[in-house]
């Protein structure tokens, strides 16, 4: 079994935030979950993660066990302190990385693990990734001796000629955990930071005899560290460049990418296109063959095929097929529309049920409201549902026409087949086959 320690307990100083830095959002998920979601896709089986009060606080969201280290006294100091928790398994392997590198990717921690155990000749106490990077950088330097690393050497300890040195630590490491255990006790703060640095476990090892292999990542994004909202704004375009070309592959059409703003986990249907200016994250399901935006936001939305959404923003609501929505249209909280419904321009829907073939066009309030089948809501139609304390309920049956204007003052209740002329409010229950008109509402005299 392969067990990662997962360092975030850093203050992030330069994020300048209430909000622990790993828990800033990259499309749609804090950063540490990329982390996370990498090593699990890699096949690691135990994610413990170093953290501090406010992420321990936190912690159960990510499903991983956190281990607060009360002092920030550098890395190894947060190795020492995860390592003193953890039982012991000799023999065991253990994957280091850091929690603020969203971009990293599954096969970065599939390489480093490979190297761990293949290296010619002595099998290495530490396989670690690095990386070119145009200078200058923040990141510590990789000194070799032959192929094998030698020493890392952070920025404020090193000297001009170490500096010009442009390969270096990208933060992932793959230990044997007897030689990691015996090392990281070892460690010295004798440094410009007076802190206990990991990466010296790589001299102790060197010294005592054993390996240290490099497995060099291709692409420096994919090691890039979040320290700023600056890089924060980087990495979130980074990633939304990558989850959009996914989409793509899978089938659909995004027609601008960089006005695009995608999460993970989506699930989005063949031969469905994306217009620009659109937003849909918080798991959204969508079908087929939709046409999405422009200008549209869908969270936690679940769409059929077929379905139109233009300019409209659809929050907690659940679509069949063959829909249109907008422009201008606004859905929420546990709206479900079946098969063929029509909601048209300037028309919020709220908590309601509407059924086959209904249709709202214009300028309507549907709040807790009931629609059967093939229902007209003329424009201007307002449910009342809110008496001021109480949110109240309006149910209409099938084929119902509601005037133009009309005022539904909840709780009330429409047969099948009813009608009200414009401008009508709706005070009290309306028969099936009944038309009502005036305010408040009566019925018409029979002919
Ligand atoms: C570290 C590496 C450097 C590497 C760089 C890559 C060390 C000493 N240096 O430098 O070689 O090039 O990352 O990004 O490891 N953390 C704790 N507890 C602490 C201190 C830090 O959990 O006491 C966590 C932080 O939350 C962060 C990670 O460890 O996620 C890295 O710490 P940071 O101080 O940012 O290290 P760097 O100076 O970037
Ligand atoms: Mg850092």
């Amino acid at each position: 079994m392969i067990r990662a320690v997962v360092l975030a307990a850093g203050k992030g100083t330069r994020m300048k935030s209430a909000t622990p830095k790993v828990l800033h959002e990259v499309c749609g998920r804090p950063m540490l979950w990329y982390t996370i979601d990498a090593l699990r896709r890699a096949g690691v089986e135990e994610i413990v993660v170093v953290t501090n009060d406010e992420l321990q606080a936190r912690i159960s969201d990510f499903g991983v066990q956190g281990i607060v280290q009360r002092e920030q006294l550098g890395t190894g100091h947060a190795v020492q302190v995860a390592l003193r928790e953890l039982p012991h398994r000799p023999g065991g392997r253990i994957v280091i990385a850091y929690g603020d590198m969203p971009l990293v990717h599954e096969e970065i921690f599939r390489g480093v693990l490979g190297s761990l155990e293949s290296g010619n000749g002595e099998a290495p106490a530490l396989a670690m990734v690095t990386v070119k990077m145009p200078l200058p950088s923040n990141f510590g330097r990789v000194l070799r001796r032959g192929n094998d690393v030698e020493r890392i050497v952070e920025v404020r300890d090193a000297s001009p000629a170490e500096l010009a040195v442009d390969e270096m630590n990208a933060g992932i490491y793959a230990y044997r955990e007897d030689a990691l255990r015996d090392a990281v006790d070892r460690l010295r703060n004798d440094n410009a930071q007076q802190e206990y640095y990991l990466t010296d476990t790589i001299e102790d090892f060197v010294r005592g005899g054993k390996r240290v292999v490099p497995v060099m990542a291709g692409d420096h994004l994919h090691v890039l560290g979040i320290n700023d909202r600056v890089e924060l704004a980087h990495a979130r375009k980074e990633m939304n460049k990558r989850l959009c070309a996914q989409y793509m592959r899978d089938g659909v059409t995004i027609v601008d990418p960089d006005a695009t703003y995608l999460e993970p986990e989506l699930q989005i249907g063949r031969d469905t296109i994306i217009y620009p200016n659109s937003t849909i994250g918080r798991l959204s399901e969508i079908g087929e063959s939709c046409v999405i935006g422009p200008n549209a936001r869908l969270s936690n939305a679940k769409l059929g095929d077929r379905v139109t959404i233009r300019e409209s923003v659809i929050l907690d609501s659940e679509l069949g097929s063959d829909i249109s929505v907008g422009p201008f249209a606004h859905l929420r909280g546990n709206t479900v529309l079946s098969d063929n419904v029509k909601i048209g321009n300037f028309v919020e829907v709220k908590n309601s049920k509407l059924a086959d073939g209904v249709k709202a066009s214009h300028l309507t309030y549907l709040g807790d409201a009931e629609i059967g089948e093939d229902t007209n809501i003329g424009a201007g139609t307002i449910t009342c549902n809110y008496d001021g304390k109480n949110k109240n309920k309006t149910v209409i049956g099938r084929n119902v026409s509601i005037g133009s204007n009309t005022s539904l003052v909840a709780p009330v209740t429409l047969g099948d087949g009813a009608l009200t002329g414009a401008s009508a409010v709706v005070t009290k229950d309306v028969p099936a086959g009944e038309r009502v008109v005036g305010n408040p509402a009566r019925p018409l005299p029979k002919k």
